[in-house]
């Protein structure tokens, strides 16, 4: 029996597997709008037989927008295209879900692909970032943001607050908010970029409240039958991992307790200058680490791209699901070729019918 093949519950939510595509920016949007790109690229992703797809990081406001090419929930007019793309997910079996995001002082970026630095000032496609204290990430993000005042602070959470109601009309079922990476609340809980000397600030509730408060409120407005999870940062690989564990923990519990479903660990990368240790599944001891001390189910990735260790994963109690990113662009029907890999009689029917009812039967040469 496989682990990494076992359904998994959460809340009213039944996943088909333990295999997530985890959120990927595709930069193909147009002004915050879905394009056909997107609905064509989730869509095959689930066909491919994950239990879970998360559409990646959408703005809830337009100024939090990694580059101009994200996509965004910020309008109305903004949920048809993601209602479509719901449906074909949810259409194909899989679970749709949605990561929602302010990119903060990482915003105003220019596609990976077109250099993935700041925007240059006198360009007209980027604009003023903001975040909890005016530092700039530095390196190939230097623009310096605006330090946000409360209002800032106030009408940013409203924003999650509409975005993820305009979620739940587009069909989606699963809510990720996006507190990792840097981004502008995983900047609010890091003293490397959070210098605040007001209640947003200063000692670990301080730099908790952006991201306590905002979690809050959406979940007053996202259903409780539903999965509630955040993507947050554990760890930077800084020099002061301890410390930034145990209040990651602290966090987290407090997260749990205001009605958080599941936590997808990950890395902060506040800063530049880190040492992280990247090799196979690495972040799995540390994953396993919050499930057991905040005891809450957890999902996480970096690194897991083989069936085996995708297995390994689940059946070693490290994480609750496993987030495979990159492996699935690779081949969206990576789960057809894991489920292969681990010997499931019925592999191919992880694959839709048009499809399983020929590879049950197909036996490719020998190369
Ligand atoms: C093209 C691309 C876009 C990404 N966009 C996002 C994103 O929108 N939100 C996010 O939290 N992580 C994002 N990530 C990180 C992935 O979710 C994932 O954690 C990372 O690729 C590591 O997993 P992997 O080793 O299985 O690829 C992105 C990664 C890639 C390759």
């Amino acid at each position: 029996m496989s682990a990494l093949f076992s359904p998994f519950n959460l809340k009213s939510v039944t996943l088909r597997n333990r295999i997530a595509i985890p959120p990927m920016c595709q930069y193909s949007a147009v002004d915050g709008f879905t394009t056909d790109w997107h609905l064509a690229h989730y869509t095959a992703l689930a066909r491919g037989g994950a239990g879970l797809v998360i559409v990646e990081a959408t703005g809830v406001a337009a100024e939090g927008r990694i580059t101009p090419g994200c996509t965004g929930l910020w309008q109305d007019e903004q949920q048809a295209g993601m209602a479509a793309i719901a449906k074909a997910i949810k259409d194909a079996g899989s679970v749709p879900g949605i990561q929602l995001a302010h990119a903060g002082r990482k915003a105003s970026a220019n596609k990976p692909w077109e250099g993935d630095d700041h925007i240059a000032a006198d360009d007209s496609r980027g604009w003023q970032t903001i975040a909890p204290s005016a530092i700039a990430f530095g390196h190939h993000l230097p623009k310096v943001p605006e330090a946000m005042t409360i209002a800032d602070i106030k009408r940013v959470q409203a924003a999650y607050v509409a975005a993820a109601k305009r979620a739940l009309a587009a069909g989606f079922e699963w809510l990720e908010l996006h507190f990792a990476h840097g981004y502008l609340a995983q900047s609010f809980f890091s003293k490397h970029s959070n210098q605040r000397t007001d209640e947003y600030g200063g000692d670990l509730a301080g730099r908790s409240r952006f991201i306590l408060e905002t979690l809050a409120a959406v979940r007053a407005v996202w259903p409780e039958h539903l999965p509630l999870t955040a993507r947050f940062g554990v760890i930077e690989f800084d020099g002061n991992d301890e410390q930034t564990l145990q209040e990651s923990i602290e966090l987290t519990r407090q997260m749990k307790a205001l009605g958080l479903d599941m936590l997808n660990v990950s890395v902060g990368f506040t800063i530049a200058e880190t040492t992280i240790p990247w090799g196979p599944a690495f972040l799995g001891p540390i994953a396993q680490q919050i499930k057991q001390q905040a005891e809450l189910p957890v999902a996480s990735s970096w690194g897991i791209d083989t069936p085996q260790l995708a297995e390994n994963a689940v059946a070693s109690g490290q994480m609750d699901l496993v987030m495979i990113g990159r492996a699935h662009l690779a081949n969206p029907h990576w789960s057809y070729q894991a489920a292969q890999q681990l010997q499931k009689p019925e592999a191919a029917w992880v694959l839709p019918a048009p499809y399983a009812h020929w590879l049950a039967r197909y036996k490719p040469n020998a190369s």
